[in-house]
């Protein structure tokens, strides 16, 4: 009896030492809170170190972690970032694609081209300098490459500053060597609108599976290449065939209408084309759906409830039919309430906002989870007040 109990002992000894043995973590990886913090960080603080010209109308922005960021979140080549900015007092937000390399994290990389007439764009191009600090969100998106549904023939198709994330796609592919076949049409208005040429270049000479045709819709008598629209002739002369191939697309919506119907003409199936269509249309009534009978410049009463200092407060803010709500409530400057914004295209639900009553009219293609549609929750970025409403962003 006493033999056995002595051995059961001597078990229980040996398996306690070895439970003890703690093996070190591998050097990256001190606890999973911290991962996942640095994988998704509620806010990033970017700061500008570099600002260069990259065309008559756009320029490179270089940012860095500031010191209590640290280090910049990872992303995937394709995704984006949204940038907080504050205009005249007016808080708001606009999502730029990331153009640096995703193989490298000392630096993110955004190029931003000056729409004229827009509210941001031209802000930034005449007023940010190198030390600006940015208030910006995790890299946000589902335009990246999918080994197992993409294949590896990949068709990439970019009106003007469309070419931003597959400057990043393409950086990625190169540096890494990864196996794949690329075609990428890039649509221009002329030669002097062909952003990233260089980059371009360089990643040709170096990757022989990497082959470009710039389009050009007003070139030059000087100009030899390609002319006019990416039209389905210019797609089946570069690539051959479509089958194998899938297609990303990436420019303004009427581009994308234009090619979307190209490529449904040569036959591509919707399932093999992705596509990023950042912001709102320039005109709401001219999309399809848009009730004829609202005029855009009608007056809305939007009247928002809101948590503030710990009690429900309530406030009547005015809006316009032809505007999104999210535009609305950034000018209304509602004091204490920041909203949450990402993707502005009502894709990351970071806006999402309880409707309790009125009417919203949302483009076509914005897809909204149907648990938001079921419990009436709405994005003010996409989304466009047809009637008096109110809203709840208490829950916010
Ligand atoms: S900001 Fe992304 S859904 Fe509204």
């Amino acid at each position: 009896m006493m033999l056995k109990d002595l051995k059961r002992f001597m078990r229980t000894q040996k398996l306690k030492k070895w439970r003890d043995v703690v093996q070190p973590n591998p050097f990256y990886f001190d606890g999973l809170e911290n991962l996942c913090d640095r994988i998704h960080p509620s806010v990033q603080w970017l700061k500008v170190s570099d600002i260069k010209e990259v065309s008559h109308d756009t320029k490179l922005y270089r940012l860095v972690p500031t010191r209590s960021t640290k280090v910049l979140a990872p992303f995937r080549a394709g995704q984006y970032i949204g940038l907080m900015v504050e205009i005249n007092g007016v808080r708001t937000s606009r999502a730029f694609s990331l153009v640096s390399s995703p193989n490298q994290l000392a630096y993110y990389e955004l190029g931003i081209k000056r729409k004229e007439g827009g509210f941001v764009s031209p802000y930034f191009l005449d007023n940010v300098k190198v030390g600006d600090v940015f208030e910006a969100t995790e890299p946000l998106g589902n335009f990246y490459y999918n080994r197992i549904f993409h294949g590896s023939n990949l068709v990439f198709i970019a009106g003007g500053s469309g070419i931003t994330p597959f400057i990043s796609i393409l950086r990625d592919i190169s540096e890494r060597v990864v196996p794949l076949n690329v075609w990428l049409f890039f649509g221009c208005l002329t030669e002097k609108d062909i952003l990233f040429r260089e980059e371009l270049e360089n990643i040709l000479a170096r990757r022989p599976n990497i082959k470009v045709n710039y389009i050009l819709s007003e070139a030059g008598d000087e100009w030899t290449g390609e002319c006019g629209f990416i039209s389905k002739d210019i797609i089946s002369k570069f690539i051959g065939s479509i089958d194998d191939k899938y297609f990303y697309i990436v420019g303004n919506r009427p581009m994308y209408r234009f090619v979307l119907d190209e490529l449904e003409a040569l036959g591509v199936p919707r399932h093999r084309i992705a596509h990023e269509a950042f912001g709102v249309p320039d005109d709401i009534t001219e999309v399809e759906g848009w009730p004829k009978e609202v005029d855009k410049s009608n007056k809305i009463q939007i009247t928002v409830d809101m948590r503030r200092s710990g009690r429900i407060d309530r406030e009547v803010i005015e809006a316009v039919s032809g505007e999104p709500i999210l535009n609305s409530l950034e000018r209304a400057k509602i004091k204490e309430i920041i909203i949450n914004t990402g993707c502005r295209s009502g894709e990351c639900a970071l806006c999402r906002t309880k409707l309790i009553s009125g009417k919203v009219f949302v483009p076509p293609e914005v897809v909204i989870r149907e648990a938001d549609i079921a419990n009436n929750f709405i994005h003010p970025c996409t989304s466009y007040p047809l009637s008096d409403m109110h809203l709840d962003l208490s829950l916010t």
